[in-house]
Order: C-alpha cells, then sequence, then structure tokens
C-alpha cells in the first residue's frame, strides 16, 4: 500500500549522464511512479517502419532498477514531423477551414484512418515490446485527448459526422426535424449535403453545431478504444488516459470514462483562484469513477508557461493544492514533469527538478510532499462521501457557448463556478452529477444553468425532489430539450410543476443590477416570473422596459427573486436573478438546512476541511487553511489546530 507519487519524466530531453542522477533523486523525493513515453514518438519511430528502441528500453530498466513504476504512455498524442510531411491531409482543419501544419504537438485529425493506422501500428510496437517489463504498472493512453485538436474540421470529419448523424437520426427527416431546418430555409435533401460546421455569413444551426460537438467528442472516445483494443492483445495492465475535468469542456467524459480503467486527470491553477476550479476538478474526477480513488496524473509545482501572466505559487502552495487532491480522493499525486526543460514550447513550466536545481523551495516542497505522503499510506482505497450534487453536462454547456442567446453575460461556467464557490465556502463537500444520473444517494442538489435539460433529465430531478429531494435551481434551467427545442408553455418548461413558477419572459439586465427585497443585488438576469404555488421570499422590482428607453413608464412590478415549493416530500428553491455572495450564502445555508447537509467539520472561511474514510470506520479529516491566520477545526469530538498556510490531517477514528 503506498500513495502513488511522481509525475512525467521525459528523459530524451536530457542527456544520459542525467538519467543516474534522476534516479538517485527520485529515490530521494520518494518518487514511485513516472509517466514515460507521452512524446517520443519521433525517438521511438524516427522515420516511418524504422525504431529505436533501444534508450527507451534503457530508461524502462533503470526505473525497474530503482523501484520506480513506469506508467506507460502510447505517444499518439504527438505525432513526428515524417507524418504530417507524407501525409499532410492527415492534420486537422480548424474551425475557420485554415490547414494545419507540423510544429507543435496534436497535429493530427482525430477522424483520419492515416492517423490511427500509424498510431495503432507505434502501440502495437510499445505494447508487444513492453508488456511484461517490470516496471509497467498502468498504461497511459495517449495524453489528454482534445486538449487542442478536439474539432477537426476536414472532409474525413465530415464523412464520419454523417454516419454518426444516420445512426442517431435514422433517416434525413429525422435529422430535418432534430436541428429545426425549416427555419431559414435549411432542410437537407441529401446527406452529403451535411457538412461540418465552417465558417457562415450568420449564426449558424445551433442543432448541427451540437451534434458536431457531440460527434467530435465521440470520435476521440473511438480512437481511445482502438488504442486500449491493441493493448489489451499484449497486457492485462490497467489502462487509462488522462482527463481535464477543470477546464477543455470539449469532451463528453461522462461518456468517456466509462471506458477507462481508473480515472486519471490533469489540473492546473487559472489565475488567482486557488480552491474553485481546483476542487471542481477533484470533484469531478472522483464522481466520473463513481468515488473510486482517482489520479492526479498532472499538476504543477509552480508556475505554468501558458497563460498570460504566469503566478509562481507562494511556499506551502504546491503542498496545500496537492493534498487539496489527496483530501478529495486522489491516490496518486503527480506533476507535469519531472526536471524543468531547458528548451522547447514549455521551458517556462515548473517541474519537480527546478531550473534553480535542488537548492530550492520547491525541491525541499517536493521531499517534504513525498516523505508526508509515504507517512499518510493507509489513506489509500478509502472514499469521500458527499449528500450533496452539483450538476454538470456537457450538451449544456455546449448549447449554451452558442452565440444567439439571451444574453452572453450569462455563461455556464461561471455559473456553475459560482455555485460550487457557494458550496465551498459553506464547507459543503459536493458531488458532481450529471443530469440524467443516479440522484438517490444525495439530499441537496443543486442546478446550475442547466439549460439544456433532456425529458430523461427533467423526470430525474422530478423523481428526486417528489422522493423527498432538495433542489436549487438557477435561472435558466429547464428551458430546452436534448436538441436544444423551447418547451412551450412558459418558463422553464421542463420542470414548472417542481418548481411551482411560471415565466413568461426573461428580462436580462443590461447594464444594470436590481435591488432585493431583502436588501441584496441581483445581477445579469431577471425574469418575469409567477409563483404557481410556491412560497415567495424575496422580490425586486422588474426593470420596467419602457423605463429602460426613457419613455415614459408605469413603475415596474415587484416579482419573485426566491421562491421555494414542496413538490411531493421534497423542496425545490428557484433563483431568478444571480444574487451578490452574501445572500447566496444565505439561501445556500436555507437549501442544506431543508436538505438536511452539513459540513464535515465547523472552520473558518478559507479552511477546507474534507473527509475520507474506510468503510471500516477509520477516517482522516484534511484540513487545509488557506488563510494567513492559525485556525481551529471542530468536530463533535475534536479540536484540531491548524496552522496558516499548512495543511493537517487529523486521524479521527
Ligand atoms: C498538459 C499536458 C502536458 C503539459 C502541461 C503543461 O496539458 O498534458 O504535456 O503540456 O499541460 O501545463
Amino acid at each position: 500500500m503506498a500513495i502513488v507519487y511522481g509525475g512525467d519524466y521525459n528523459p530524451e530531453q536530457w542527456p544520459r549522464e542525467t538519467w543516474a542522477e534522476d534516479m538517485r533523486l527520485m529515490r530521494e523525493a520518494g518518487v514511485n511512479r513516472v509517466s514515460v513515453g507521452i512524446f517520443s514518438w519521433a525517438k521511438l519511430e524516427p522515420e516511418e517502419g524504422r525504431y529505436d528502441f533501444g534508450w527507451f528500453d534503457e530508461v524502462m530498466d533503470l526505473l525497474a532498477a530503482n523501484g520506480v513504476e513506469a506508467c506507460l504512455a502510447t505517444p499518439t498524442a504527438s505525432p513526428p514531423p515524417w507524418f504530417a510531411a507524407t501525409y499532410p491531409e492527415a492534420v486537422m482543419v480548424d474551425a475557420g477551414g485554415r490547414q494545419l501544419t507540423h510544429g507543435s504537438r496534436q497535429g493530427f485529425d482525430p477522424s483520419s484512418d492515416v492517423y490511427l493506422a500509424k498510431a495503432l501500428n507505434i502501440t502495437e510496437q510499445i505494447a508487444r515490446r513492453y508488456a511484461e517489463h517490470p516496471a509497467l504498472a498502468l498504461w497511459h493512453v495517449h495524453n489528454e485527448y482534445g486538449c487542442h485538436n478536439a474539432r477537426s474540421h476536414t472532409k474525413a470529419a465530415a464523412a464520419k459526422f454523417r454516419v454518426w448523424l444516420r445512426d442517431r437520426y435514422g433517416d434525413l427527416d429525422g435529422l430535418n426535424a432534430a436541428w429545426g431546418t425549416a427555419f431559414w430555409s435549411q432542410s437537407y435533401s441529401a446527406w452529403d449535403q451535411v457538412q461540418a460546421p465552417l465558417p457562415t455569413p450568420t449564426i449558424p444551426n445551433p442543432g448541427q453545431v451540437l451534434d458536431w460537438k457531440r460527434f467530435s467528442s465521440w470520435q476521440l472516445k473511438q480512437n481511445y478504444l482502438a488504442e486500449a483494443a491493441v493493448i489489451g492483445k499484449y497486457s492485462d495492465k490497467p489502462m487509462t488516459t488522462n482527463f481535464m475535468t477543470g477546464s477543455h469542456p470539449d469532451i463528453d467524459l461522462w461518456e468517456f470514462s466509462d471506458v477507462v480503467d481508473v480515472v486519471a486527470t490533469d489540473h492546473y491553477l487559472v489565475g488567482e483562484d486557488p480552491h474553485v476550479n481546483l476542487g471542481f476538478a477533484a470533484d469531478y474526477a472522483r464522481s466520473l469513477g463513481a468515488g473510486r480513488p482517482w489520479i492526479l496524473m498532472e499538476h504543477s509545482t509552480s508556475a505554468v508557461n501558458w497563460q498570460g501572466r504566469n503566478r509562481a505559487k507562494a511556499p506551502r502552495e504546491m503542498i496545500r493544492n496537492s493534498f487539496q487532491h489527496f483530501a478529495r480522493g486522489a491516490d496518486a499525486i503527480m506533476y507535469f514533469q519531472w526536471r524543468a526543460s531547458r528548451q522547447g514550447a514549455e521551458k517556462w513550466h515548473s517541474g519537480m527538478v527546478p531550473h534553480a536545481g535542488t537548492d530550492s523551495k520547491i525541491w525541499r516542497e517536493v521531499c517534504e510532499l513525498g516523505a508526508r505522503l509515504k507517512e499518510l499510506a493507509e489513506v489509500e482505497g478509502s472514499r469521500v462521501h458527499a449528500d450533496t450534487a452539483i450538476l454538470w453536462d456537457f450538451p449544456n454547456r455546449w448549447a449554451q457557448e452558442h452565440e444567439a442567446r439571451p444574453t452572453t453575460d450569462l455563461e455556464a461556467q461561471a455559473v456553475f463556478d459560482e455555485y460550487y464557490a457557494a458550496l465551498w465556502r459553506a464547507g459543503i463537500t459536493a458531488d458532481v452529477a450529471e443530469p440524467e444520473g443516479d440522484l438517490s444517494g444525495y439530499r441537496l442538489v443543486v442546478v446550475p444553468a442547466v439549460y439544456l435539460l433532456s425529458r430523461k433529465g427533467a423526470a430525474n430531478l422530478r423523481q428526486f425532489v417528489h422522493g423527498g429531494g432538495t433542489v436549487l435551481v438557477t435561472p435558466y434551467s429547464g428551458v430546452a430539450d436534448e436538441t436544444d427545442t423551447v418547451y412551450l408553455g412558459g418558463y422553464p418548461g421542463a420542470i414548472r410543476d417542481v418548481l411551482g413558477v411560471r415565466t413568461e419572459e426573461f428580462h436580462p439586465l443590461l447594464d444594470d443590477t436590481v435591488a432585493l427585497a431583502s436588501g441584496g443585488t441581483g445581477r445579469i438576469w431577471s425574469e418575469a416570473a409567477e409563483s404557481t404555488g410556491a412560497e415567495v421570499r424575496d422580490t425586486y422590482v422588474l426593470p420596467s422596459t419602457a423605463a429602460r428607453t426613457g419613455a415614459d413608464a408605469p413603475a415596474g412590478t415587484a416579482t419573485p427573486a426566491w421562491l421555494v415549493n414542496r413538490f411531493g416530500e421534497g423542496t425545490a428553491h428557484y433563483l431568478t436573478t444571480f444574487p451578490d455572495d452574501a445572500t447566496l450564502d444565505r439561501i445556500v445555508a436555507a437549501a442544506a438546512e431543508d436538505a438536511g447537509v452539513a459540513p464535515a467539520a465547523e472552520a473558518p472561511v478559507g479552511v477546507e476541511v474534507v473527509r475520507r474514510a474506510h468503510e471500516d470506520g477509520r477516517s482522516w479529516l484534511f484540513c487545509i487553511n488557506h488563510t494567513g491566520a492559525d485556525a481551529k477545526v471542530k468536530t463533535a469530538d475534536a479540536v484540531v489546530d491548524v496552522p496558516a498556510g499548512e495543511v493537517v490531517v487529523h486521524r479521527e477514528h
């Protein structure tokens, strides 16, 4: 039993002399697993069909001799120069119709049969050669599917899109109905008229764009399955690929996660936000595996290189970040990458061994973390239990990316983050769930701008509330079905009955806000909602359209801001605007109380507390103090002192 610790190891970037030192330093830091081969295709197959495995044999043998496991990658995320030179049409075409070229990475079209053949060939060479190698622990298939090329608009992709559409809709009548092509004379009369979206004079058909995103996501999963099938001929070791649960929303991970043996994800801090996106990425990784422990395949020891301004982490911040993932269910803590590169596109990206060498803050923290993870080996395999879920759905996100919508100020990701942040401030650990998923284990479900809600998803929520659950629903939820067709009869058509509300029109706010009767402020959105049975807990005055245009107008009318409806055995909270944080915190507290949901412990805001427990009752309270002040975390049985900036893992039972 051990918590896995390590990172991407790219020895091909370094002279051989460095490799022995790498092994020594890995032992010093407590590294027990590294990912190898991710970007090695050009060194393993320098010319098409000519292989050079000698150096890689040496690397694998060194790892085995030093007790470091290999998470062995297929190098298919970065084809060598010969690939694009020989098969230029197999490189991707972007959304603007530009044929891209070699010179970076992911330079291929995921729908290209030529690419697939070459990728499966190198996969087979590697699988056959290393299947029985003593260092091999896990297969790392490809790298971050779709990170740069999730949607490639080639002719090959369009042809596969048509096959996918035929399968989904049967015939053109089905396709025309689903896409609403009666609008703007878009009805298709032959399959070859159906294309991948490319630039159009104005707003493209939303149904076509949405299905294109679904298809592109499906295509990447097919590529994983194809490589996995080849590996499976030679090896029975588990396989995974590194998702990007906190970013890159282009792949439907609810669908993809079914085929990996263990969920793995990468996470990088964005801007100044150290909690919300990290927490979401981690909770989502756990939820994708139905609560099973997961692998943090990459994060950074300090700065990344791909943001406008790349912030170096403060002292101890890296340790807090790693423990945030560990607390939320990761049993493997890994980084990109072992040694910070001296050259190439990522030379300004931090690594476990920084440019400064081992006499450095980063190296000291790397060694400290390795030692602490070793001491916590018995946490491995324990679970995080959440009785709250927050919904996340890819087609919903994709539909809301469409340019023509009530207001571009409302963004699906921003709404999700705002509600996730409110749960975080309340200390409530949440799972991430899909609208059509099993909600029976939860007491509280947050529905953040789930605009596109399928009939099945709506029925699922209805059943959840009817059976005694509590929902907290934001504006712009339950408005359209799975084909992006609006539900009629008043918004939100899919769940009006559950919410006890009916809205005739949306009134997105311009540059104004609304004043809540309770004293707070509503942003972005207002709507002409009427209660059809719900209790009205707060109101605002609906901005009068006439007043906004300067005409003589009657004063606006009071409209519900927060409605609470009893439905069956459960309770539904619905908001018709986006309240300020303090108001939202009050509303979340009310919904949590209705649901009987409580935080893991009592702690000041900024001190993250998450519990992991084994089935046999052993449990640990992870207390992570992000503040500059010493803090106390209180449970029914204990008071845990958590110094400023530090992490304390308190063994409870
Ligand atoms: C990931 C990728 C790594 C590295 C890292 C930099 O997207 O898998 O290879 O590029 O980002 O942050």
